[in-house]
């Protein structure tokens, strides 16, 4: 790659922000860095040794481009099983421990209630974890944790709740909790399925990475926001300096989804979202424990040959690496024991991840136990990994008896490999780690507003996030003058990253007005009047602001322009829908607005069509087949699919039968489908034999049941028009049902069908 390229396909990140010098520091630095991809990948280590190493000797197993090394940062006995980290404004590091997680092939005792979250801390500033307390314990699979000012926001597997835990007399350890965000559901899907990250975004929205529900915490509470689509991020969540998110699918192997437009837009992919290649892996390790057994493993060395288990992704917004990795993608793949690396590039608004090193990459180990779940840019302005050093890593779903995972499990002993963990941070010989440890929590909200100026953008975001925590008004005129970029109490004079913090922070105290906006939409920076664009969004019912953003149709930048569609597509007022369409027709070459625009009216066409149809049915039905669509998105289209067709993933078998025009489903008979939901089924069905089964739901309540049934039969997204089925009828099924152990099978089920026949023409 020649440098001026490089330099160009940056500048959508940094060219706005870093002064000039720094952009001829660019310059000169990637022509004397050339040698960054100048190195070959190791020899493979075709069948390793399953034995677990000491943290020095896994590292010597790990290769990086010349100039990187890894530093040990904590590892067991004071981590187990490390899962995601997260650092308070005081810099401390939450690890959340998933410490049951497979410990066998089937997972027996994987929901036992004994897992951990620990708070590290670095008293003497050499990067090194030296005093650690057990935060919270007793704790089912904590999967997501977010710290915010008077504690830390928890996510467990298997429900809907999230927690605050508390410490209230500083001692390290958690002595207070309740629930702030309440759904007693219990969430049934493969914990891999689960959400898998939160994170306070620039936009002041708290995003999980799954279903369509983002939140703001506000008076001790997270109130939720529902999306028009569902997120489908499993593991892991990242942003841009800008907020943008991006995030990843391990099952289907996508290393970057949903990268194209936030979330409360709709759900939008793009096949080539990334370049072909960044999603080849290259690892230097043959790893026999893939899904999908040889079929997953090149024949040649055993090495994974396509992605399985992507996770973690982050993008390197520190300043103590050097500035070519700034605004780079970086994604893990524990499968494969490798961390991707990848440049964004910005063609008209529309992204594209493209792979930055040829057959090779930009961490890769050779220690079977290299488990990268996490990477994260830390406060000391380094890249940090989160390595579970786990022996099993797929859930029991894919490695139960006479799975070939399973085989591989029992032959090399995977399940003795458990009770380790270890973090790193990744640092350059060419820069020294940040020394100035973060002390957020105490400092004054003026002390915080200088933050936002902070080469970091790990310190940028906790203060910007503090700020808005503290709601001190006393701030706000000195983060107006930033937002309209006067020189304040800042250093420098703000730079577009630190303006749009400011207006991001008046946001998120409510601390808006038009006058700021106005300017601020008037900004030379495209990216400051695009966030203005968003903002504006709270005064979608003035005519005034309708009007002035209308008029920047011919904005120069076509990421104002495309941002100015989003925005504006769900006013319903003439002047805002007139200027959709002529944007849509001054910009005809512009894929994403196009692509964007029809997929949301497809979607808007499709809720206002269940609508229509539900509308003759009662009031308290409709509410049922409602809620039945929620629990539909949530769980049953991971298998069945979002239409009901089944869902492909990567391409493979279907993982269930389609749920569209079942017969069974939608026949006269309605007890048959109540009795398939609570028994479960057991295959094979129309002749087809599935490799997941149907999970028995009669854990779940009559209305729950009623409403997923309801909605199925019912659903024009699925073809299907049935009566709705009541939670009375699932009353009385339940009053007469054995469970199947391990499901029914359909035979079973027609065999006590004709019973029911007969005892109906007995009662009559
Ligand atoms: C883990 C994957 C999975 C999930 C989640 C799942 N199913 Fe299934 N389902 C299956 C499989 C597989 C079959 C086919 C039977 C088999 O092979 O075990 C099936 C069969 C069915 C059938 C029978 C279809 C027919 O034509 O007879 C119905 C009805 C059904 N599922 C409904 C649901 C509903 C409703 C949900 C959500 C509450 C759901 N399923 C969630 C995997 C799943």
């Amino acid at each position: 790659m020649t440098y001026s390229n490089l330099y160009h396909t940056k500048a959508y990140n940094k060219a706005l922000w870093i002064p000039m010098l720094f952009a001829f520091f660019t310059l000169t630095y990637c022509d004397s860095k050339k040698g960054d991809d100048d190195f070959t990948r190791k020899v493979v280590d075709k069948n390793p040794s399953m034995v677990p190493l000491s943290p020095g000797e896994s590292m010597s197993k790990i290769q990086m481009p010349p100039g990187y090394h890894l530093e040990l940062v904590a590892s067991e006995p004071m981590v187990q099983e490390p899962v995601a980290v997260s650092w308070d404004g005081n810099g401390r590091m939450y690890v959340v421990e998933m410490n049951t997680y497979m410990m066998d092939a089937i997972g027996t005792g994987q929901f036992k209630p004994t897992s951990r979250i620990k708070l590290l801390e670095d008293t003497n500033g050499d990067g090194k974890m030296d005093k650690y307390s057990i935060f919270a314990d007793s704790l089912v699979l904590p999967r997501a944790i977010l710290p915010v000012a008077d504690g830390l926001i928890v996510d467990v597997t298997n429900d809907y709740n999230f927690w605050l835990f508390k410490d209230t007399n500083g001692d390290g350890k958690a002595d207070e909790k309740k629930i702030v965000f309440n759904n007693p559901e219990i969430d049934l899907r493969n914990l891999e399925h689960q959400n898998g990250g939160l994170l306070w975004n620039m936009d002041n929205w708290i995003y999980p990475t799954r279903d369509n529900l983002r939140y703001k915490y506000h008076n001790g509470k997270l109130i939720a926001d529902t999306m028009i689509n569902n997120m489908t991020g499993q593991w892991g969540i990242t942003a841009d300096d800008y907020g943008r998110l991006f995030f990843s699918e391990a099952g289907p192997g996508l290393p970057a989804v949903q990268i194209q437009q936030m979330p409360a837009y709709g759900a939008l992919n793009f096949k080539d979202q990334y370049t072909e290649d960044f999603s080849v892996p290259w690892p230097i390790i043959g790893n026999l424990d893939a899904q999908g057994g040889k079929n997953a493993l090149r024949p040649e060395d055993n090495t994974l040959n396509h992605l399985t288990a992507v996770c973690g992704q982050s993008i390197f917004r520190g300043d103590r690496l050097p500035a070519d990795m700034l605004g780079d993608y970086f994604v893990a793949e524990p499968v494969g024991r490798i961390i991707k690396r990848g440049r964004i590039v910005n063609t008209k608004g529309k992204l594209q991840i493209q792979n930055v090193y040829k057959e090779k990459e930009w961490l890769a180990s050779a220690d079977p136990n290299f488990r990268p779940l996490n990477t994260y840019t830390g406060p000391d302005g380094c890249f940090y990994i989160v390595d579970m050093y786990h022996g099993i890593i797929q859930e029991s779903e894919w490695s139960g008896p006479g799975t070939y995972l399973g085989g591989i499990i029992k032959d090399k002993q995977l399940y003795k490999n458990r009770g380790m963990g270890r973090i790193y941070r990744v640092v350059n010989d060419d820069f020294s780690p940040d020394k100035q440890r973060p002390a957020m929590l105490a400092e004054t909200s003026e002390q915080l507003v200088k933050h936002l100026e902070h080469p970091n953008g790990w310190w940028r975001d906790n203060a910007q996030m503090l700020l808005v925590l503290r709601n001190d008004k006393s701030v706000i005129p000195v983060l107006k003058e930033i937002a309209l970029g006067k020189r304040a109490t800042l250093k420098k004079n703000p730079t577009a990253i630190t303006s749009i913090h400011a207006l991001w922070t008046l946001d998120g105290m409510s601390a808006i007005d038009k006058a700021v906006l106005f300017k601020a939409l008037d900004d030379n920076e495209p990216e400051i009047r695009k966030a203005a664009i968003r903002i504006s969004e709270m005064f979608k019912n003035d005519s005034q602001v309708t009007d002035k953003i209308s008029s920047m149709i011919n904005d120069s930048s076509p990421d104002v322009r495309v941002q100015l569609a989003l925005t504006l597509r769900s006013n319903n007022s003439k002047k805002a829908q007139a200027t959709v369409t002529q944007l849509l027709n001054s910009n005809k070459d512009n894929e994403l607005m196009h692509y964007s625009y029809d997929s949301f009216n497809k979607t808007k066409e499709s809720i206002a069509f269940e609508e229509a149809r539900i509308k003759n049915i009662s009031p308290a039905e409709r509410n049922l087949v409602l809620k039945g669509a929620t629990i539909y998105k949530q769980l049953c289209a991971t298998c069945h699919g979002p239409d009901g067709k089944g869902r492909a993933i990567g391409g493979g078998d279907l993982p269930a039968p389609p749920l569209a025009g079942s017969s069974r489903l939608q026949g006269e008979d309605r007890i048959l489908p109540i009795e398939i939901l609570m028994h479960g089924l057991q295959g094979p069905i129309d002749g087809k034999t599935y490799k997941d089964m149907m999970p028995s739901m009669a854990g779940q309540s009559n209305e729950w049941i009623a409403a997923v049934l309801s909605y199925v039969r019912n659903s024009g997204d699925l073809s299907n028009k049935a009566s709705v089925i009541t939670p009375e009828e699932v009353e009385k099924v339940r009053g007469y049902i054995k469970l199947a152990a391990g499901g029914a099978t359909l035979q079973q089920l027609e065999i006590t069908r004709h019973y029911r026949a007969l005892q109906r023409n007995f009662d009559e």
